[in-house]
């Protein structure tokens, strides 16, 4: 079945936030070659002695992958490429193609490879936005919600992110090669890149513009409440799934927490290291209630349990140790 075919781990989406962190921390260390997909190109930050390849293109083009898996037998995917909550609600039918569409083809692509001999395992990012609280009064009562309830998504992303999960697990099951492992994130702030097209991005958007010096303006309500995690604990967190032996996984999609941050606590700790910070409230209606939706906190007893996702940072050490010294030093020198 794999006909001379070079055994790769694949990246798709290498070319974002996520993908970025996730490339440099695996590119200097031991393992398959890289191969890598997005529509842009990957940052110029040079990455790493395993990358064999980046191929620019559109998960959604069927000559890619013939091209790709023509050469390359990926053993290991992390399926990263997608459009994220704010941007998927404005362009409904391309984040369905992408979101949905793009990933049942993959999947459907590790199915036919898969064998017992030649097994592939597919770790999928998915999120909070699978969550939906009814109301702000719902979400303020709740404690942290955990991976089986208030499953019923407010947004499209949040209906995409759910659709795979489940698809990827029913596929699995009726193949004994292709092994899914699914993980949602919780918004992630890092202190190297900003994101786009989530709704999330008020928190990192605000952290960078201080250490910039330059006004924000905030589009979510001063009490927006969501669970945030360092990039490089949710990068070490996948990667704990990705690697764990499946005999120790109990299910197959996993919280991942986060600190549990309001708008108005994260401008607070921000103020003590940039006291110029200059942040206005200019709501965006829409943003305000997709956070709404999604919950405060989560619980990842699971996660730490079973593949001992076990974050760095604390609250504090998340500004004092990572994100204020690393923005300070990306803009300040
Ligand atoms: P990102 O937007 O920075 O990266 C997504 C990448 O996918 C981009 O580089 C984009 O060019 C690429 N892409 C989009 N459509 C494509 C297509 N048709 N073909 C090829 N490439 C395409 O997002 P990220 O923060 O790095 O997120 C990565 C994954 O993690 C996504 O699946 C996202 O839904 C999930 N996630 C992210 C967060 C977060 O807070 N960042 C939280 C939960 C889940
Ligand atoms: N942080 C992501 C977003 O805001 C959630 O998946 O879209």
């Amino acid at each position: 079945m794999s006909g001379g075919r070079i055994p790769v781990t694949l990246i798709t989406g290498a070319a974002g936030e996520i993908g970025q962190a996730l490339l440099q921390r695996l590119a200097g260390g031991p393992g398959d070659p890289i191969v890598t997909v997005d529509l842009r190109p990957l940052s110029t930050a040079g990455p790493g002695d395993r990358h064999r390849e980046h191929c620019q293109g559109d998960i959604l083009d069927s000559a890619l992958w013939d091209g790709l898996l023509h050469r390359y037998r990926p053993t290991l995917i992390f399926h990263l490429a997608a459009i994220l909550s704010t941007r998927a609600e404005s362009v409904p039918v391309l984040a369905h193609r992408v979101n949905a569409d793009g990933a049942a083809r993959l999947l459907a692509m590790a199915a036919e490879f898969a064998s017992p001999d030649e097994p592939i395992r597919f770790v999928f990012p998915s999120s909070i936005a699978v969550y939906g609280l009814p109301s702000q009064e719902a979400k303020d009562a709740a404690a942290a919600v955990s991976e089986d309830e208030h499953l019923d998504p407010a947004t499209l992303y949040g209906a995409q992110k759910l659709y795979v999960e489940r698809l990827g697990a029913t596929i699995a099951r009726l193949n004994d090669g292709l092994d899914f492992r699914a993980v949602r994130l919780p918004g992630l702030i890092s202190a190297d890149t900003l994101p786009q097209g989530g709704t999330s991005d008020w928190a990192p958007e605000l952290i960078h513009a201080a250490a910039r010096r330059e006004p924000y303006s905030c589009f979510v309500s001063q009490g927006a409440r969501l669970p945030f995690c360092a990039m490089p604990d949710a990068v070490e967190g996948v990667l704990r799934l990705a690697f764990c032996e499946k005999a120790s996984l109990s299910r197959t999609a996993y919280n991942l927490g986060g600190h549990s941050l309001s708008a108005a606590e994260i401008i607070a700790r921000v103020a003590r290291d940039f006291p110029d910070l200059d942040v206005r409230f200019q709501l965006d209606r829409g943003r305000d209630r997709i956070v709404a939706s999604w919950p405060g906190a989560v619980d990842d007893t699971a996660a730490r349990r079973d593949f001992g996702f076990a974050p760095e940072h604390d609250e504090e050490t998340l500004f004092s140790r990572y994100l204020i010294p690393g923005i300070r030093r990306r803009y300040q020198g």
